[in-house]
């Protein structure tokens, strides 16, 4: 479990993540129709290196890649490539993990490319205030239930469906911990929340029907009935009743 108390563990974990949000704020100004995700990824990578830090999703599992980049229809998972081309109205996830002084940090964005429909933009916008909505839940004293029972029900309220098949969870000295963070569940269940432990709050919304599979590269998950899908996560603290928001 992912549990930080000591002063140089903090300010690791911060550190972790302040390179995660330099790298997604960098990448989201370079995104463009012609832009592909192969550039993506390099750019990141390259933020990464330069600020000491080691990507935390290369080779984890064997992921070939730095950073995960999912266009549309794709939940998580993409694999970059330089084949894949944004267009104008594309959504695109790009999920970045930094690993350096012995912690991780996770977080992820949804970037509008372009011009989007209005409701590809409802779509994410609701992910993000879902996200908003789970790290509001996630005080001392709270359960995991109560992460997950905030974001199901402001996602189902909008008319989307969240993904049951993927979850969020504690990150520290190794990129998943305990507990898992599902984006459903029951106020007041599951674990108790504490001061210190570390969670990456990550929901998956698809426009259409919650299931999900998996490509035949092994990585690529992508909304089975096809709908569009959204991905926000953030790297917070439990923190009493004012959770830090490590990534933001
Ligand atoms: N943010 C994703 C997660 O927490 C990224 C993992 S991708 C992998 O699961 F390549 F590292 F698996
Ligand atoms: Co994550």
């Amino acid at each position: 479990m992912g549990i930080v108390t000591l002063k140089k563990d903090v300010a690791a974990v911060r550190e972790s993540c302040r390179i995660v949000r330099k790298v997604l704020t960098e990448l989201a100004q370079f995104i463009q129709p012609g832009v592909t995700t192969a550039e993506i990824n390099a750019l990141g990578r390259s933020i990464i290196r330069s600020e000491g830090a080691v990507p935390s999703f290369l080779n984890y599992n064997g992921y070939p890649a730095a950073i995960c980049i999912s266009i549309n229809r794709e939940v998580v998972h993409g694999i970059p490539s330089a084949d894949r081309v944004l267009k104008d109205g594309d959504i695109v996830g790009i999920d970045v993990g930094a690993y350096k002084n012995g912690y991780h940090g996770d977080a992820a964005d949804t970037v509008m490319v372009g011009s989007v429909s209005p409701e590809t933009r409802r779509l994410v916008e609701v992910t993000y205030e879902a996200r908003n909505l789970g790290i509001a839940a996630a005080v001392q004293g709270n359960h995991v239930g109560d992460i997950g029972y905030a974001v199901q029900s402001y996602v189902e309220l909008n008319g989307f469906s969240v993904v049951h098949q993927l979850v969020g969870h504690g990150i520290g000295k190794k990129l998943h911990e305990r507990p898992q963070v599902p984006n459903y569940g029951k106020a007041g269940k599951g674990m108790k929340l504490s001061n210190g432990l570390l969670l990456a709050i990550e929901p998956m919304v698809n426009a259409g029907a919650s299931k999900i599979r998996i490509l035949q590269d092994g990585w690529t998950v992508v909304t089975d009935d096809g709908s569009l899908s959204a991905h926000a996560e953030n790297t917070i603290m439990i923190n009493g009743n004012s959770p830090e928001i490590l990534t933001a």
